[in-house]
């Protein structure tokens, strides 16, 4: 089947259906989640946390996003591939964000980019798209400004509602194909997703949305600790690799591994 296009998001959306998306660092993950029919796989600066083991994306290269996209992009053919622009990346301007978006297109392989922020970074959304690269926003709780947000912290509450449907307005406004909508409340997530005409994206922001959006370990039971309250664990994917790495060590020293049949005469 052919590649998923931001039309048939479009589309989707005029037609109610709801479609899920997942973040993807690697090539193997990326291959079972297309085989999964996920349609949109986001190379997210995520990452920095969950890959790179930082404690916050801030510190997430271009070069770092770029070697996972490559990675996502080679195992997989018909899913939609988007770049998060990391944080440092596209700030600057128009052509800043250009320049990076292009190495995420031509070297990375990436059919889209995101960047966080809503009015903030309209001029660089409208220049993208004015050069064919379909862009996704990223508004709500944008964590590479947690450190300007105050951490982790539910947006656009109060009188905060008023700015984040103008931020919505703004990159839709801008040219944006979807946007992400993360830790807003369900209510007003729901409002911007009736005004908007581009498909919202929720992660912490309730059933209304056009899509979700999760982070795979998360998703998969992977990380270690604690999760945040938007997340739901479909796997315990952690408590299985460890018993499978605890009973290879076992079987290594017990000498049950390898057998014969793993042997070569
Ligand atoms: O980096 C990421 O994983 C993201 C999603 C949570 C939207 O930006
Ligand atoms: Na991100």
């Amino acid at each position: 089947t052919a590649r998923v296009r931001v039309h048939h998001l479009q589309q989707a959306k005029e037609r109610g259906e709801r479609w899920a998306m997942l973040t993807a660092y690697d090539t193997v993950s990326a291959s079972v989640f297309e085989e999964a029919g996920i349609p949109v796989l986001l190379v997210g600066d995520s990452a920095g946390n969950v890959v790179l083991g930082h404690t916050s994306t801030v510190p997430v290269t271009v070069e770092d996003i770029l070697l996972m996209t490559k990675a996502v992009t080679r195992s997989t053919k018909r899913v939609l591939v988007v770049a998060d622009l990391p944080f440092g990346s596209y700030e600057a301007g128009p052509q800043q964000a250009l320049a990076t978006s292009v190495r995420m297109m031509k070297e990375g392989g990436a059919q889209a980019v995101k960047l966080e922020g809503g009015g903030r970074v309209a001029p660089q959304i409208r220049t993208l798209t004015e050069n064919g690269i379909p862009v996704m926003a990223h508004i709500g709780f944008t964590p590479q400004s947690e450190h300007a947000l105050g951490g982790f912290r539910v947006q656009g509450r109060g009188a905060g509602a008023d700015q984040l449907l103008a931020d919505a307005h703004a990159v839709q406004e801008a040219g944006a194909f979807a946007v992400v909508l993360e830790m807003v409340p369900a209510e007003i997530a729901g409002q911007v997703t009736k005004e908007l005409s581009i498909p919202t994206i929720g992660i912490g922001a309730g059933v209304d949305c056009d899509a979700q959006v999760l982070v795979w370990p998360d998703m998969a039971g992977m990380t270690g600790g604690r999760v945040p309250r938007f997340v739901k664990k479909y796997a315990d994917l952690r408590g299985e690799l460890l018993r499978a790495a605890r009973e290879y060590a076992d079987d290594v020293r017990t000498g049950a591994f390898p057998a014969p049949e793993h042997s070569f005469e």
